[in-house]
């Protein structure tokens, strides 16, 4: 199959005209639909369930996205039987069949690129930028997963032979069904990326989304659909995480557990998932990528208003939270006055409020209980640092919070421990450099890292000493390409499978050996 080369789908420019009337456009087409209700899809299969949910915009808690029947556990069991019985045709079916699946949803979806976005700045309450590149990487994760496939097949992997008597082949094989569980921040990306690798390495799969998120996870299905995949290769399961996740992730017959969310919830899939239930026969594999306490150094020699800039940025972007998120900035003394300035001033530059408009650059947060967790670290950070901008929040309509910064935390604070998750910065001042990267390492997580500074010996020592799976050097800390900056991190962080990089694909297979005696 002739194929071109993976590049990644390019960022909608907002400044011209056209492309904020498609988006006006995307969020009409929206509008059309909202409200609807959405079925689980078991096989194929549409079913209607008692217990239904309903997804709210974040920025207006009166707009109804959607209602969403929610599986109960013998609606789970029904799906497991399903992709069971579906792995056994699937694993078989050729692998460029599969990739060219994840090509051609990667074409619907760019097709429908501005009603995706759209839907997310409804649903998930992503300011146009973030929604835009939301779906740009989803794309990008289905363009590259299915070449990864390719590769993976067409690479020859017979070894030779050490004596002339035996043929030794080694072969990539799938594990079998697996659970999905995503989480809302990346709600098109990272679901479509944990699913797609999933399926096109041949395993079959249950999807069970965030609760808030479900009407995009739902409407990725209806692209699978159009793709052409067969029925029960994805069966979409949403529902309660603590019953129905909990009891796929205990079933003696699921292979295999992807997730992408918080801590918490990770290690307890990791524990559950390492208990072997009566009548499995084999070892469960984790792929679990979770939080982030993420810090951005600035030394003493450095492009401050570069400094400023990339800690703003990161800070703030879908209003902090992204498990890449800068909620640590740490910099020099020698330069700690002048850059915590220009933050302040950038930050109160910024635009918060209705996602809908094009100006908006911080949107709503999550929902009431991402509220609640959030400013409960106003009272925090009254004890812990001095508060320098933002500080206020509102419910009234929708969830919103504004970018906060407080100044002079110490590096155990619980400010610079926990992960907030929400539009709070914590900025702590280093006397040296050794120091600032003593400081970035003070956490259990391990995801993401920028180190801003002139000082090429001050940079080559973070390439080695600053232990985060994503490291960036003279740049903002979130915004991983596909392909090019495979994501994942470590410690708390996760298992560091590194999404949308060259290995990922290979967790989700096991290799064969066969040697032959001739
Ligand atoms: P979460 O852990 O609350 O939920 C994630 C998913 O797990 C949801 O689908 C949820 O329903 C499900 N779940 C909850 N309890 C469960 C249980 N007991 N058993 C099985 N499933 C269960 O996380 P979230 O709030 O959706 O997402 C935010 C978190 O995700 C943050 O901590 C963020 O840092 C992290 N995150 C990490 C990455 C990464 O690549 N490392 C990317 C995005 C988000
Ligand atoms: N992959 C996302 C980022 O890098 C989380 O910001």
């Amino acid at each position: 199959m002739a194929i071109y080369t993976y590049k990644t789908e390019p960022l909608t420019d907002f400044n011209q005209p056209e492309n904020i009337k498609k988006y006006e456009q995307g969020l009409k087409i929206v509008s059309n639909y909202l409200g609807k209700t959405y079925d689980l899809i078991i096989g194929g299969k549409r079913i209607k369930t008692d217990k239904q949910v309903k997804s709210i915009n974040p920025s207006n808690h009166r707009e109804v996205i959607g209602t969403i029947s929610q599986a109960s556990l013998e609606d789970a069991d029904k799906a497991i039987q399903v992709a069971l019985d579906t792995f056994e045709t699937w694993k078989d079916v050729k692998a460029e069949v599969r990739a060219d699946v994840l090509f051609k949803a990667a074409a619907i979806i760019r097709r429908r690129k501005f009603e995706f976005s759209a839907l997310m700045t409804k649903e998930a309450g992503k300011p146009w930028g973030e929604a835009d590149a939301d779906v740009a990487e989803a794309i990008d994760f289905l363009e590259y997963y299915g070449r990864q496939m390719l590769e993976l097949e067409t690479i020859d992997r017979v070894v030779l032979s050490r004596r002339n008597l035996e043929r030794n082949e080694y072969k990539y094989i799938p594990l079998g069904v697996g659970v999905v569980i995503a989480p809302w921040n990346f709600p098109l990306a990272i679901l479509v990326g944990m699913t797609t690798a999933a399926v096109v390495t041949g395993n079959t799969v249950l999807l069970k989304p965030a609760s808030t998120t479900q009407v995009i996870a739902y409407k990725f299905m209806e692209v699978l659909e159009d793709a052409g995949l067969p029925h029960g290769v994805v069966n979409f399961v949403p529902g309660s995480g603590s019953k129905v996740g909990n009891h796929m992730v205990n079933h003696p017959k699921v292979r295999f557990i992807s997730f992408t969310g918080s801590k918490g919830v990770g290690i307890q899939i990791y524990e559950k998932a390492a208990k072997v239930q009566p009548g499995q026969i084999w070892l469960k594999r984790v792929i679990a990528e979770m939080g982030g306490k993420d810090a951005i150094i600035v030394d003493q020699e450095a492009d401050l208003d570069l400094a400023a800039e990339s800690i703003v940025k990161s800070a703030f972007g879908f209003s902090g939270q992204k498990c890449s998120a800068c909620s640590r900035a740490i910099i020099h003394q020698d330069v700690y006055d002048v850059v915590l300035e220009k933050m302040i001033k950038l930050t109160k530059e910024l635009t918060v409020g209705n996602p809908e408009l094009s100006q908006t650059f911080v949107g709503p947060v999550n929902d009431h209980l991402a509220f609640g967790k959030i400013t409960s670290y106003f009272e925090v950070g009254a004890k812990e640092g001095r508060l320098v901008a933002g500080g206020k929040a509102d419910q009234s309509t929708g969830y919103f919070i504004e970018p906060t910064i407080y100044a002079d935390v110490k590096p155990d604070a619980r400010l610079m421990q926990e992960e907030i998750f929400g539009p709070i910065l914590a900025v702590c001042k280093v006397k040296s450099f050794d120091e600032a990267l003593e400081v970035a390492n003070n956490t259990e997580y391990g995801l993401t890292g920028a180190v801003i500074s002139k000082n090429r010996m001050n940079l080559e020592r973070a390439r080695k000493e600053f232990h985060v799976g994503n490291l960036y050097l003279n740049r903002k800390c979130t915004g991983a390409i596909v392909g090019y900056q495979p994501f994942g991190g470590f410690n708390m962080s996760g298992t560091d499978s590194k999404a949308g990089g060259p290995d990922y694909l290979v967790l989700h297979m096991q290799g064969k050996t066969v040697s032959e005696t001739f």
